[in-house]
């Protein structure tokens, strides 16, 4: 039996997984971001350790027999997160998390200062990655950066509270821009240009290698028998990545969470940074994965179903199947500003061409159009590095809605498959690590792609129709930076 934890950013979601790959049962527990200013965002360190037991708790009290005779945890969780801890392992402030802004000018001074940053870690400074966060930290809060002991990505904190020992998977660790990708270790460098040193970082080790085991007294707190195996696990997109058996070049898919991705895994590094193309370590070793990032994708549904005082279900289900042409109405997805491709902290959301005759279906239409055109840049922008998508799988919960995908479809003019759901997602792409990192199976022979359900095909009449909208959409976007 063998757990997955992902350490999402809405939620704590812990799946139980049986040899058969079965997820017997699944408990999430919701979580709150505050945003102390515009384009703040934080989450609180203690909330992700009380939602992970609350799961854990709640799947004893279900699966008590299953839940003793877990062997193998894999923690996956939302990537970038800069939590600081002090001399014993404290927090010593809220973490400030993968979409939150602040760091702009950081993101300049560290480029000038480590002029090897893209070569190195692949990436562009970005505010959501860690490093510039680190830098707002030693300018903004002096005594803070000064009491810093060790910098954890948000999953490894709760992998501390877990085992007691500081680890990070090479995944995870690649969104913090301190990682030499190609080598797979952090870069002195990289480190010493946010003055700090590998003391402050936590060992390294593959996702699907065993870390650590849990504490032996939560191990009898969840009923558990042994005391298991804690693997790697990985950043949330590597996990939903190992989730669907996307572990060789040529399996592209789409990711439609809190935030969107077009992710693409390569065996070799195949960087973009001028165009804010994303490298990350794969969580099996010898990989990488090159993604567009986009920062609010379910999210916008989400935000446009609470200003309607609607359900997205009520939402959704007036639009039909699928789109018979392009909504008459334009949305930018840009509600917390966009990374790939344009890296704009500060550009913000946009509805244009509304009308009297504006109705409620056009607007949740062109919300959908909105964030799978914001992936055809990303499409555009991996294209320019050379990887072509022929096809691509669906995963995260917007692709619950086949509506959607019918757009994506027809917007990037691929066939778009999804999955039967509850054996997917980063939950279930962690548990098989904690799996690998137990058994030490060849990772194929895990890592297998689960049945997909449904194909969305792209329809050549509605795909033209979005070719002729993409350069109008593209026009709307007027950089603040
Ligand atoms: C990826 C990214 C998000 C977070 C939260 O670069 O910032 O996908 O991992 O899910």
């Amino acid at each position: 039996m063998y757990l997955g934890i992902d350490l999402g950013t809405s939620a704590v979601k812990t799946v139980l997984v049986d040899g058969a790959q079965r997820v017997i049962a699944s408990e999430s527990r919701p979580l709150t971001t505050a945003s102390p200013l515009p384009g703040y965002f934080e989450q609180d360190p203690a909330q992700w350790i009380d939602a992970t037991f609350a799961t854990l708790d709640a799947l004893k009290a279900t699966h008590a027999g299953e839940l003793a005779a877990v062997e193998g945890i894999g923690l996956s969780g939302q990537m970038h997160g800069a939590t600081l801890l002090d001399a014993s392992s404290r927090p010593l402030r809220p973490c400030i998390l993968w979409n939150d802004g602040r760091s702009a000018a950081e993101c300049r001074v560290l480029e000038r200062r480590w002029p090897a940053l893209r070569a190195t870690s692949g990436n562009k400074a970005m505010p959501g990655f860690t490093a510039p966060k680190l830098l707002w930290i030693a300018t903004h809060e002096p005594e803070i950066f000064a009491a810093t002991k060790l910098v954890l990505l948000p999953k490894a904190y709760l992998r501390l509270v877990l085992s007691g020992e500081a680890i990070e998977d090479v995944s995870d660790a690649s969104g913090s821009l301190w990682l030499d990708a190609a080598r797979r270790d952090w870069s002195d460098a990289a480190l010493a240009a946010t003055g700090l040193s590998r003391d402050h970082m936590p060992r390294l080790v593959e996702g699907c290698a065993p870390a650590t085991t849990l504490r032996g007294e939560l191990a009898r707190r969840w009923g558990m028998t042994g005391q298991p195996v804690i693997a790697g696990g990985a950043g949330d997109n590597p996990a939903g990545a190992v989730g669907i058996g996307a572990i060789r070049p040529g399996t592209a898919f789409v990711s439609l969470g809190t935030s969107g991705a077009l992710l693409a895994p390569t065996s070799r590094i195949a960087a973009n940074p001028d165009r804010a193309v994303h490298t990350f370590c794969h969580a099996i070793p010898g990989m990488w994965i090159q993604a567009g990032a986009i920062l609010s994708a379910a999210s916008c549904l989400a935000w446009i179903a609470r200003l309607f005082g609607a359900t997205e279900a009520e939402l959704l289900a007036p639009l039909g199947l699928r789109p018979q042409a392009p909504s008459p109405v334009s949305f930018l997805p840009y509600l917390a500003g966009e990374r790939t491709p344009h890296d704009d902290p500060a550009v913000r959301g946009m509805l244009d061409g509304l009308s009297h005759g504006t109705d409620r279906g056009s607007i949740v239409q062109a919300v959908l159009e909105g964030v799978a055109f914001a992936l055809a840049d990303c499409r555009d922008a991996l294209a320019d590095a050379g990887i072509a998508m022929t096809e691509a799988d669906a995963i995260g919960g917007g692709s619950r809605s086949g509506f959607w995908l019918s757009v994506l479809a027809n917007v990037l003019n691929v066939p778009v498959h999804r999955f039967a759901g509850g054996e997917t997602g980063a939950a279930f792409g962690a548990a098989r690590l904690g799996r690998l990192a137990v058994t030490g199976e060849a990772i194929a022979a895990v890592c297998t792609r689960p049945q997909r359900i449904e194909t969305f095909e792209p329809d050549a009449r509605l795909v033209d129709a979005y070719a002729e909208r993409l350069p109008a959409w593209r026009e709307l976007y007027r950089p603040r930076h």
